[in-house]
């Protein structure tokens, strides 16, 4: 009865004009890239139920037994990929910094506007006065505009709220999402240490944090991850891996805002506990970049971050060189990156970080994946992964991070 049941679901898309499965990148675990790795198959078909990929190739090969299945023809006009991972994204948040970007484009820098209580803080206090359903509201809205985009897993961290009440508010709307838009994946992020709050003290927010909030998250299953900004005025390295290495024992995969806007050698750090990941690395030393190239964690690059802060991009090329894993996200948040299109941070990767096509495909497939722990079951296409991918609207991957911003 199951078995004609889940038969019965079973389509197929064919003459698809590329399917790209990514299994070269698979085969390298995302390292030293090549544009061949993408794994272009022309007139492609796949065959999928709800759940998994049954069957990739050429449509001429699609074997008998499913000659038989709803089928859909693209007619050569549009590709295949695997669904697009945005790896890092502050989604939950309420609140503008409109002001504070006026201020900026005339001028002030970033860490001085934080330096005078604003920034981060200015989201804070918003994010607090703000319902769980204006929240929920709000990150709704916004995961449909990733989605329209390509974007189909998204990961969302906490880290607006800087109390324990606030930050579990925050990761429980990262709940209602997973419940409201089941053809999405989302994966839950605790950055509780995101800024130093302005109504306790330092040594108190960090016990909060060690003591309460993160055993709390971990009760309620409210993040797979635990996530800690390493940088100067926010938290030094020995409190980041104070807090990191309390999240592993509890279970949490683990995260680092790391060598952002000074270098703290916080990418070292990652490498040394092990994290999934190390982000933004603007500052990133020599060091810090051989760490990452002998480590499983992945370098997940934020270009549009370093455009929206008018900072130097980080050295992708150097990184990439070394053998190191590099994922592409957007960092979407109100402050230093206030974008949701994964693909304009493809087409800065390609301009202003001289990353190829491989690479780039790779940073939103199988090393973002691998990022966020799902690279057995996401970012490639072949028969066994989820059911997770994208129909194109044009004829060749290219398109996608060619064009600027659409
Ligand atoms: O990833 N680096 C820390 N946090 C954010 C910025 C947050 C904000 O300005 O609201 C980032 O860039
Ligand atoms: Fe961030």
């Amino acid at each position: 009865m199951a078995q004609k049941k889940s038969a019965s679901t079973v389509q197929a898309f064919i003459h698809a004009s590329q399917v790209y499965t990514g299994e070269g990148i698979l085969l390298k675990e995302g390292r030293m890239i090549d544009s061949a790795d993408v794994g272009t198959i022309p007139d492609g078909a796949v065959v999928f139920d709800s759940k998994k990929i049954l069957w990739v190739g050429p449509t001429s090969e699609l074997p008998l037994k499913y000659k038989s299945v709803k089928k859909t023809s693209l007619k050569n006009k549009q590709a295949i990929m695997p669904g697009l991972i945005d790896s890092h994204t502050h989604l939950v948040f309420a609140g503008s910094r409109a002001h504070e970007f006026a201020r900026r484009c005339a001028g002030t820098t970033y860490q001085e506007i934080a330096n005078e209580g604003g920034g981060i803080l200015t989201t804070v206090k918003s994010t607090r006065e703000a319902s769980l359903e204006t929240l929920f509201e709000l990150a709704l809205k916004r995961a449909l505009i990733s989605y329209r985009l390509g974007v189909r897993t998204i990961e969302c961290k906490s880290g607006y709220g800087l109390d324990h009440q606030t930050e579990l508010k925050c990761l429980e709307v990262v709940k209602h999402l997973k419940q409201a838009l089941p053809q999405m994946t989302f994966i839950s992020t605790y950055l509780g240490a995101h800024a130093i709050p302005t109504d306790q003290k330092k040594s108190q927010y960090l016990d909060e944090i060690l003591h309460k909030t993160l055993p709390e998250v971990k009760k309620k299953g409210l993040a797979e991850f635990c996530d800690v900004f390493v940088d100067e005025g926010y938290f030094s390295l020995s409190e980041g891996e104070r807090i990191l290495r309390a999240a592993k024992k509890l279970g949490f995969k683990l995260k680092i805002h790391a060598d952002e806007m000074g270098n703290t050698e916080s990418a070292r750090l990652a490498a040394k506990v092990e994290a999934h990941s190390a982000d933004h690395l603007l500052k990133i030393s020599d060091k810090g970049i051989q760490a990452l190239a002998k480590a499983d964690t992945v370098a997940t690059l934020l270009p549009g971050t370093a455009f929206y802060l008018k900072a130097a991009y980080a050295p992708a090329r150097k990184i990439l060189d070394a053998g190191a894993r590099v994922a592409i996200a957007t960092d979407f948040n109100p402050g230093s990156c206030y974008s949701l299109n994964l693909p304009l941070m493809m087409n800065l990767s390609a301009l202003q970080m001289g990353m190829n096509l491989g690479e780039i495909f790779a940073g939103v497939t199988y090393s973002a994946a691998a990022s966020l722990g799902l690279e057995t079951r996401k970012g490639t296409l072949l028969p066994g992964y989820d059911s997770d991918f994208v129909v194109l609207p044009y004829e060749h991957f290219e398109e996608m991070y060619y064009r600027m911003g659409w």
